[in-house]
């Protein structure tokens, strides 16, 4: 079977058939399993919705609380890591520190018995739980802290603001976080997960799996986008300058960090839920500098460029969200990947169930037959731009 039309970006080309989540981007619906993200958001938990995505349905009372236990148990890191970890630069990126962290994994632990249930089990749970650790631990390091150490008596949520910021969050501040872990935790075949299940069908281990997405998730048109919106409200700076702001990049056909999605025509349903959270978050702790900068340039947006489907994605308020959470802005998108790793880890789980390594094919566009010209007799080419210029 052949197709011969190129569409760049593989728009519309369906790549896996999969049950994990589903989203209708012209009605702005997510479900994950069929559960709406809007009741997920609402009463379940990170972890809970961790086990759904992966085993495919919600667990009893007594499968949560192992699955939690387990994770638990797991959330430290090895000194080895934390060594390795030392000799990173303060200065890189932390999903660079990330994503070398997340592969480092693989020298630890056995490789690649993917048929093996108690295999897949460890790694899930070893990834969901020593990544929030590293993130952690790379922010403490940088500073020249020792990294904090996970406490056993803090939930998943809690704990990763514990280790983060040195002490005990507030219980509404640890609830809004899960539900942000919530919110990102899947959404269909995106760049990264892409990424992952195209690693993943090769059969190499969880961690490279892991690793790759992380990779893929940290550029500015995917998960850095979150980073990127609070620089751009920085230099937005007032809400005077947000119709110059706008006009500058709509003139210059520079993107609006946050806005469009492949998917969604209309607002994004975690976006919607996202700025509720930040107004909660603001009412109990003061509004953000940033909030009503934001406001109205979503309000722009959609007045100039909602014709075009241009509305809020995931990453517009969340960014926000984080900053009253004390996440330092680097850290955005290291916790995107904290809350995707449960995505990731379902789609590699579900390519091992059907796997056939991916491997998809080219429109060739070069030349062919070209004779072999021996090295003397080759013009570089500044000489044959030169040349060129003199004859015309
Ligand atoms: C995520 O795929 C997922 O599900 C991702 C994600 C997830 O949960 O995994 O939802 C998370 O990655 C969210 C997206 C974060 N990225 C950004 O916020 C960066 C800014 N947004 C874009 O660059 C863009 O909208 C993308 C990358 C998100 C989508 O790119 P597409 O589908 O390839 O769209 P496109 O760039 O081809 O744009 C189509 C049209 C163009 O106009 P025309 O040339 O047709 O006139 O829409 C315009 C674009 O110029 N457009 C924008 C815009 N996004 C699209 N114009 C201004 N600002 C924007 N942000």
């Amino acid at each position: 079977m052949t197709f011969c039309e190129y569409r760049p970006g593989l728009e519309g080309i369906p790549v896996t058939q999969s049950s994990i989540s589903f989203v209708d981007g012209q009605r702005g619906i997510l479900e994950y399993r069929g559960y709406s993200i809007e009741e997920l958001a609402q009463y379940s938990t990170f972890l809970e919705t961790s086990y759904l995505l992966i085993w495919g349905s919600l667990p009893s009372k007594d499968e949560l609380a192992e699955f939690e236990h387990e994770i638990r148990y797991h959330r430290r890191l090895k000194y080895r890591i934390r060594d390795m970890m030392k000799c990173f630069p303060e200065s890189g990126h932390p999903m660079d520190a990330l994503q070398a962290c997340a592969a480092a994994l693989g020298l630890f632990y056995s490789r690649r018995a993917l048929d093996n249930p108690v295999y897949i089990r460890d790694a899930v749970v070893r990834l969901l739980a020593k990544i929030p650790t590293m993130v952690a631990a790379f922010q403490m390091m940088r500073k020249g802290n020792d990294p904090v150490q996970p406490r056993d008596d803090l939930n998943y949520a809690a704990n990763f603001l514990y280790m983060l910021n040195e002490r005990e969050p507030d219980p509404l501040a640890a609830r809004i976080f899960d539900i942000c872990l919530t919110l990102h935790a899947e959404h269909t075949i995106n760049a990264s997960t892409f990424s992952a299940m195209v690693t993943a069908s090769t059969l190499t281990d969880p961690y490279g799996v892991v690793a790759s997405a992380v990779g893929t998730l940290a550029g500015p048109l995917h998960g850095g986008a979150n980073e990127e919106v609070i620089l751009m409200l920085e230099e937005i700076g007032s809400i005077e300058n947000v119709e110059a702001y706008l006009d500058d990049c709509i003139q210059k056909k520079s993107k609006i960090m946050g806005f469009g999605h492949r998917v969604y025509k209309v607002k994004d349903p975690r976006a919607i839920i996202l700025q509720s959270l930040a107004e909660q978050l603001f009412e109990k702790f003061g509004k953000d500098e940033y909030y009503d900068i934001a406001v109205a340039l979503e309000h722009a947006v959609e007045v100039r460029l909602g014709t075009k489907g241009i509305y809020p994605n995931v990453d517009f308020y969340s960014g926000l969200v984080y900053r009253k959470l004390g996440i330092p802005t680097d850290l955005f998108t290291p916790v995107f990947a904290i809350a995707r790793t449960a995505g990731w880890l379902a789609h590699w789980k579900e390519q091992l169930n059907e796997n056939r390594i991916f491997r998809p094919t080219q429109i060739y566009t070069g030349s062919r037959g070209t004779p072999y010209e021996p090295i003397e007799k080759r013009d570089s080419v500044e000489d044959q731009e030169l040349m060129e210029l003199v004859t015309g």
